[in-house]
């Protein structure tokens, strides 16, 4: 079976969470430090904050933000669940807006027809590894006041007019660790800021608005009392996560690397087929192929869904595209079903093909050469 991902951890992985696990400290200690010093130093950004995922980064730098009842934050339907369940706790209201067909991100002119007063914030994805259009969406947000977060789940390694994601564009950027991403600590997430205040407020909110770290109170020569000021939550990373995830961060130009050459491979196979489009990289970004998605010119979602099943069945593994939220219980309304129709059409038409670190040229032809006789 070629799955559609799969992680790459190798025995350095397993003895640094290993290492860690007999240090004594394993949660929120020097290992995440160290995690969080390497993390900003590649991405060139003054301050990195670890936390448990991407979604309680998004959660941590909505609220980090002051964003909260009332306030408006303009996000694309065409997304994963947890970019609008991370407005909805900060307890703001997700306003969707629709796509650039070509690259499945934010459209700004649509982002501009969105804004009302309550508006407070864009929270950007850069999806499956493609940066938005950031010019365009900063003028706006210059223009009307608002804040920008940076949903850069799949960005790692993504640049944008030859920076990395992350530096950030944004006031603040979200990275994944989740197995699924490029670089996994199990779980995990970062926050990116150059902002001294914002990173000192995240880092207390992120361990329940305690005004002294257990690092600090370890060492502190005089006892000390912490006072809790504000309420925070407990969204820490573990020692086991972080010594994973320096490991991973040396590994990741090879990551890119094997993905960026078996995009290529893929976009030279499939460029010819007429009832397909791949993916198209604007001049001023470099792809991390975080997934290589594909989309069926033809309108409806049954052909797709035969593709996939007929792949399955010769042990291929896909993924439908990119869900669109608002279709979801929590947030279906009427008013989006007819207003995002580029985000329908993408989330019915497209499809994730394999694409993993360790996946072979072998693998990758037979893949290819599954959707030539599928095609035939
Ligand atoms: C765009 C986007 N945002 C947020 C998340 C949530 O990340 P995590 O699983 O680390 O909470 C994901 C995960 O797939 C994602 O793709």
């Amino acid at each position: 079976m070629i799955p559609v991902a799969r992680p790459f951890i190798g025995t350095e992985e397993e003895h640094a969470v290993v290492e860690a696990l007999r240090s004594g400290w394993i949660t929120q200690g020097p290992r995440v430090a160290e995690f969080e010093k390497a993390f900003s130093t590649y991405i060139g950004c003054a301050h990195a904050v670890a936390v448990s995922s991407c979604t309680t980064a998004l959660h941590l730098a909505l609220i980090a933000s002051g964003i909260g009842a009332g306030d408006e934050v303009i996000c694309p339907s065409l997304s994963f669940i947890a970019t609008a369940n991370s407005i909805t706790y900060a307890g703001a209201t997700p306003v969707f807006c629709d796509i650039d067909l070509a690259t499945y991100n934010l459209d700004p002119s649509e982002i501009v027809k969105l804004i009302t007063p309550r508006t407070k914030a864009i929270l950007v994805v850069h999806q499956i590894g493609l940066a938005a259009e950031m010019n365009a969406i900063l003028a706006i947000s210059r223009e009307y006041g608002l804040t920008v977060i940076e949903d850069a789940a799949c960005a790692i390694g993504s640049e944008y007019e030859g920076s990395l994601i992350g530096k950030p564009l944004g006031t603040l950027a979200c990275f994944s660790f989740h197995p699924r991403k490029i670089l996994t600590t199990g779980e995990g997430g970062m926050i990116t800021t150059n902002d001294p205040s914002l990173a000192d407020k995240l880092r207390k909110l992120r361990q329940h608005a305690m005004s002294l770290s257990d690092v600090a109170r370890h060492n502190a020569k005089q006892v000390a009392t912490e006072t809790y000021d504000e309420v925070g939550y407990n969204f820490r990373m573990t020692d086991m996560q972080a010594a994973m995830g320096i490991v991973q961060l040396n590994r990741l130009q090879d990551f890119l690397q094997r993905r960026r050459s078996l995009a290529l491979r893929y976009d030279e196979a499939l460029d010819s087929f007429p009832w397909l489009e791949t993916p198209r990289v604007p001049r001023n970004c470099r792809h991390n192929y975080q997934s290589y998605m594909i989309r069926l010119i033809d309108s409806s979602s049954i052909k797709r869904d035969l593709i996939m099943q007929e792949m399955l069945e010769k042990n291929i593994s896909t993924r439908r595209a990119i869900m669109a939220i608002h279709r979801e219980a929590p947030y279906r309304s009427a008013r989006w079903e007819n207003t995002l129709s580029r985000t329908n059409l993408a989330t019915d038409t497209a499809l994730i093909l394999p694409l993993f670190h360790q996946m072979t040229d072998a693998d990758q032809d037979y893949v290819i050469e599954t959707l030539y006789s599928i095609a035939r």
